[in-house]
């Protein structure tokens, strides 16, 4: 598939057949992950892949009923849980690189991106899922103190599309030479 009609044709999908995702195919996802760029290549991603229906179930208990992927948590046969190893991307030294922190947050959103963008070259659907307890999921995984969990997704075949959010306008958002600049 074209990276640009990925790009643009991927939606969160939020129900899931209960079709098994074939082994090769998870192997592709880690590796979409394993070669996304990340501050100063530290790579500070790690992933929980969980299939046991019980665990699922647990993770689920962990969104509010309000959030629309509740049940594609139970649905979908995988839930990968994207965490970040802390102090390490955007620190040098053992001190911050900069006045943001750590980037944690960033170099996991990247490799999730790759992720959700590579399963659905595969037929396959995923939703980012950050509206959570992340203090319960870590609880429930076992996650030790140096790490923290960032983001879910649901992994499967998709049972219904997506609806597509309208974006806003490129003018709304790209600047020319100064903030607010327009061409
Ligand atoms: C960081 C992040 C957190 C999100 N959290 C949730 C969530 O908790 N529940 C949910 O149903 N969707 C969640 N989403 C999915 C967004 O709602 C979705 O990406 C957005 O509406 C655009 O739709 P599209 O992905 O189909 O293009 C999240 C997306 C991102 C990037």
């Amino acid at each position: 598939m074209d990276l640009a009609e990925a790009i643009k044709g991927r939606r969160s999908i939020r129900k899931y057949k209960p079709d098994s995702v074939p082994g090769e195919t998870m192997r592709m996802l880690v590796e979409a992950v394993r070669w996304a760029p990340s501050w100063a290549n530290t790579q500070c991603w790690e992933v929980v892949v969980v299939k046991d229906p019980k665990v699922k179930a647990e993770l689920a208990t962990a969104l509010p009923k309000t959030n629309p992927a509740l049940s594609s948590l139970t649905d979908a046969p995988v839930v990968l849980v994207l965490c970040g190893k802390k102090g390490i991307s955007g620190f040098y030294k053992g001190q911050t690189a900069t006045t943001k922190g750590d980037w944690l947050m960033f170099d996991t959103g990247i490799a999730i991106q790759n992720l959700c963008l590579t399963a659905y070259s595969l037929g396959l659907g995923t939703v980012v899922v950050g509206m959570f307890d992340h203090k319960k999921v870590e609880v429930i995984l076992g996650v030790p103190q140096n790490v923290e969990v960032v983001a879910m997704t649901p992994l499967g075949y998709p049972a219904a599309e997506g609806g597509t959010p309208r974006r806003k306008e490129p003018s709304e958002f790209i600047f020319y030479e100064k903030y607010g600049g327009k061409e």
